[in-house]
């Protein structure tokens, strides 16, 4: 699959957790290009298709956050979940990443949490709001990956 294929994918993976903003795909088509970013795909073996995607870059200038690269967007399309493709995404791109690597997650995203944490995340502390991000329910966790951390 070309990148223009793989960007229409994103979208539809990516629609598949609410109405997303009018500039999205051109937004995530620059970083697929930006060297400070890396954006995964996840695709089925026997069939074109994306199935799953994530991103890790840069954010800085954060008041409630370490500045630093996050994990983002990490997204399995609900049809394929529960089958290791989240965990596969997010094993490697920590491994794309190397180094720290943060994430922020709602307090009540067992699933993603769980995922985090098995690839070596560790919870630093939670708040009603990390990274100017305001969390349903009140509550997210922000967390930390080391280089050379438990995998
Ligand atoms: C979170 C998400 C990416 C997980 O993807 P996935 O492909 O289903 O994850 P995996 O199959 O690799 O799951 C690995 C482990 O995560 C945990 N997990 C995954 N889904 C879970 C769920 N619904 N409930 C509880 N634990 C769950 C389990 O520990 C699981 O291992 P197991 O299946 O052996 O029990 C997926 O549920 C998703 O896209 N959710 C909506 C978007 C989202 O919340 N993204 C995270 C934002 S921070």
């Amino acid at each position: 699959m070309g990148a223009s294929d793989d960007l229409a994918g994103i979208v539809a993976v990516a629609a598949s957790r609410g109405r997303l903003p009018a500039d999205f795909a051109e937004r995530i088509d620059a970083r697929m290009t930006d060297a400070d970013w890396r954006v995964l795909v996840a695709e089925r073996t026997n069939a074109p298709g994306v199935i799953g995607w994530a991103m890790v870059g840069p954010w800085t200038g954060l008041v409630d956050a370490p500045d630093g690269r996050y994990v983002s967007a990490l997204t399995v399309t609900p049809e394929a979940r529960r089958s290791g493709i989240g965990g596969r995404l997010l094993g490697d791109l920590v491994v794309v990443a190397g180094g720290t690597v943060f994430s922020v997650v709602n307090a009540r995203n067992r699933a993603s949490l769980d995922l985090h944490r098995r690839q070596g995340f560790v919870e630093l502390g939670r708040a009603a709001r990390f990274a100017g991000i305001d969390f349903d329910g009140g509550s997210g966790v922000l967390l930390r990956r080391d280089q050379g951390g438990p995998a």
